[in-house]
């Protein structure tokens, strides 16, 4: 039978906390699969804590400062999850490298969302280095966490145009526009177990495996091809 509940998910952040901002204004309506249930920082001045407390959500701090070794630091994080019976884990700007074994452990229930259409992209400074490559899309995907960096099967994408007069910023507003999209509904869709990881890949059921039949032209071809 489906399992209709809410699950509980945990945020994981380092910083601005827009992203999970995101997800906790989705998990006000009632009826969003997800309820977040904890943030869990790495960083004490992450901005994004004053926005799970005004949301009354309990906020813990696991810095890696108090532990010699990531697998320390990685598993006093694993043992919070577990005090806050999470279900999944979202990466929102969480901006450390996760140990092997707690990728391990979480995997299939962990997502995160990169500023890029991975595979194009991994790491960081993903801005800069589109404007540089001279790419006319970029965007952002939600993927299931394994252990290679920025590796996972992709769950959802959103893709923006790049403007030829774009800077780093103008061209990050846009896109942390479409995270904020992409993210809450990414979530909602592993809440629902309408997509879960299978076998090292993706696996959709129901409406949702059905693309989007429209194409994203970039900018400059439409009006080349209005031209000719
Ligand atoms: C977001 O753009 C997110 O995609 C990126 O960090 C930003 C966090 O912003 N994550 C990564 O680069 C992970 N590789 P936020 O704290 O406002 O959500």
């Amino acid at each position: 039978m489906n399992d209709r509940r809410r699950k509980r998910v945990v945020v994981l952040i380092s910083g601005r906390g827009s992203n999970l901002n995101a997800l906790l204004h989705a998990a006000i309506d009632p009826a969003y699969p997800a309820d977040i249930a904890g943030v869990i920082s790495n960083k004490a001045a992450a901005k994004g804590l004053e926005s799970a407390a005004s949301h009354n959500v309990p906020c813990v701090v696991v810095s890696e400062d108090d532990y010699e070794t990531r697998e320390d630091h990685d598993d006093a994080i694993d043992e919070t999850l577990r005090s806050m019976k999470a279900e999944f884990v979202c990466l929102a700007g969480y901006m450390r490298l996760l140990s092997p074994a707690f990728v391990k452990k979480w995997q299939g229930r962990m997502i995160n969302i990169h500023p890029a259409l991975l595979p194009a992209f991994k790491g960081l400074n993903t801005h800069a280095r589109a404007l540089a490559s001279g790419v006319r899309i970029h965007g952002c995907t939600v993927h299931f966490v394994t252990a290679g960096m920025d590796e996972g099967p992709v769950i959802l994408q959103a893709a923006v145009p790049v403007h030829s007069k774009d800077t780093e910023e103008t061209l990050a507003e846009r896109v942390l526009k479409a995270e904020h999209l992409v993210y809450p509904r990414a979530l909602a869709m592993i809440a629902q177990g309408t997509v879960r990881m299978a076998s090292g890949q993706t696996m959709f059921t129901g409406s949702e495996e059905i693309a989007d039949p429209q194409i994203m032209i970039s900018p400059g071809m439409r009006d080349k091809a209005r031209s000719t």
